[in-house]
């Protein structure tokens, strides 16, 4: 009786969550609305009118963790007027600083870590009874795949399809591992089952997430394998993925996206750095050689795949020579975006332990601004490339800027605007580029 009551009265209770970090945490931020809607949470946009503010957050550096420790002091502000109000953390700095977190932030009444997003409902029954709630314990198993996710944020076109947990690469600058714990993979018939019901309600374009997609492996069916059975659900379905790490990136995986229309030709496979020296205190697995050598294969099997990369400046040891073979990379493989970040030293990685975080602070900077120059170049010659060629664009909603435009993106994940003339979210539309900016094409539907 007391436990149906309780839930009872759980159940007039309103959820904020707002989310910080990768895709991923995107997804886990759906998969905990999911957990809360079957124990009748209700979710709310306002956050002055949530009785529970949830903060899903990233730790990879050291600004991310700022971010959230600054934006949670405006919910310590709102708690004071409202003693009620419940403040939980979950995600990877919960994972990371776990009851140090509670230390050092007392009005936090809960501590998540991403593989127990099940128990949410007891940890926030715990703190109603006067507790804090407290899991943090990472699992070799969980991958949440008989949950369906609740699309919180969606603009019903496109959608997120978590493939795959944790990661085990140990890049040595990286805190994924810590936070995230093993690399594991989700049922491949609960992945298709997702993408079918996502299609028949409309959906368009699924991006399969990880953070290392090539390394899925699934009852003897890898990533390549997984991507066909998926391309096949519809024609209409457009398929991403990401991320790909170089080491896994197989011919066979680019033969797969070449033969299916709908397997999008675009590839995120994030460099980090052009000197081999450097990818090899990075613990990346691959040398400049290879990694050039696979840009060469793309090129060749998918001519018109659009690329993007992940840059970190300033590693430790980074001479102006690895610099400058980071920049020369970058030029090579004409990246039409990338992800461009200052090394920031994590706590407990292999790089904090081992080596010396000695590239100061305005040389990393200098540096940075260097490969985001370079960037925008690149961006802007291949945009001004695509004047005049037609592209297939899936029209996402009207264009931020003016209702009399609407946008989309191209197979190559490059944002397309062009004039509205009655599309609606979820056409397939004929679109002729002709000018271009570094961040967007503009055209005409023809
Ligand atoms: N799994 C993905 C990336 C996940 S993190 C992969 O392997 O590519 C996203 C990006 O953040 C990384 O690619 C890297 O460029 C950057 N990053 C990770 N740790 C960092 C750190 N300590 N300092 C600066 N950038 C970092
Ligand atoms: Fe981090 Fe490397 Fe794993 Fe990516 S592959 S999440 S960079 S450890
Ligand atoms: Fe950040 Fe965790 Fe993603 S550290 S980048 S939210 S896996």
């Amino acid at each position: 009786m007391n436990i149906l009551l309780n839930r009872y009265y759980l159940k007039s209770k309103k959820v904020y969550i707002e989310t910080y970090g990768c895709q991923m945490n995107f997804s886990d931020s759906e998969i905990v609305a999911s957990v809360l809607k079957d124990e009748g949470y209700v979710f709310s946009g306002d956050i002055k009118d949530a009785d529970v503010i949830l903060v899903n957050t990233c730790s990879i550096r050291d600004n991310a963790e700022k971010r959230v420790r600054n934006r949670i002091q405006e919910f310590k502000a709102l708690k004071k007027k409202k003693n009620s109000l419940i403040i939980g953390i979950l995600g990877c700095m919960a994972e990371r600083l776990k009851m140090q977190l509670l230390e050092e932030e007392k009005f936090v009444d809960l501590i998540a870590g991403p593989d127990s997003y099940r128990d949410l409902p007891l940890l926030l029954q715990d703190v109603e009874s006067g507790q804090k709630g407290v899991n943090v314990l990472l699992s070799h198993e969980e991958t949440y795949s008989d949950l369906s996710p609740v699309r919180i944020d969606s603009n019903g076109i496109t959608a997120f399809i978590s493939i795959m947990r944790g990661c085990q690469n140990f890049c040595s600058y990286c805190v994924v591992p810590f936070t995230r714990g093993k690399e594991r993979s989700r049922d491949a018939h609960s992945i298709i089952g997702e993408a079918e019901k996502l299609f028949n309600e409309g959906f368009r374009e699924i991006t399969l997430l990880g953070q290392n997609v090539n390394s899925y492996l699934w009852e003897g069916m890898n990533f390549a394998g997984l991507m066909k059975k998926i391309a096949e659900i519809n024609p209409l379905l457009r398929i991403r993925f990401a991320t790909s790490h170089p080491k896994d990136m197989s011919d066979e995986l680019l033969d797969i996206i070449a033969s299916y229309p709908n397997i999008c030709n675009y590839i995120h496979l994030p460099a980090q750095s052009g000197s081999s020296r450097i990818l090899k205190l990075m613990n990346r697995k691959y040398d400049r050689q290879w990694y050039l050598s696979r840009i060469d294969a793309i090129k060749s099997k998918i001519p018109d795949c659009g690329i993007s990369t992940d840059i970190i400046s300033g590693f430790c040891s980074e001479t102006e020579e690895d610099h400058k073979e980071t920049l020369s990379l970058m030029a090579y493989a004409a990246y039409d975006f990338a992800f461009m970040f200052k090394y920031s030293e994590r706590p407990d990685t292999t790089a904090a332990k081992k080596f010396k975080d000695d590239v100061p602070e305005d040389i990393k900077l200098k540096r940075l601004n260097e490969v985001i120059e370079l960037q925008k170049e690149l961006s802007l010659n291949s945009n001004r490339k695509d004047i005049g060629k037609v592209f297939e664009v899936l029209v996402e909603g009207l264009s931020k800027r003016s209702k009399d435009y609407v946008s989309g993106r191209n197979s190559q994940n490059k944002m397309v605007i062009f004039p509205q003339i009655g599309f609606k979210p979820g056409d397939y539309v004929k679109v002729k580029i002709t000018d271009c900016t570094s961040a967007s094409l503009k055209g005409k539907a023809i």
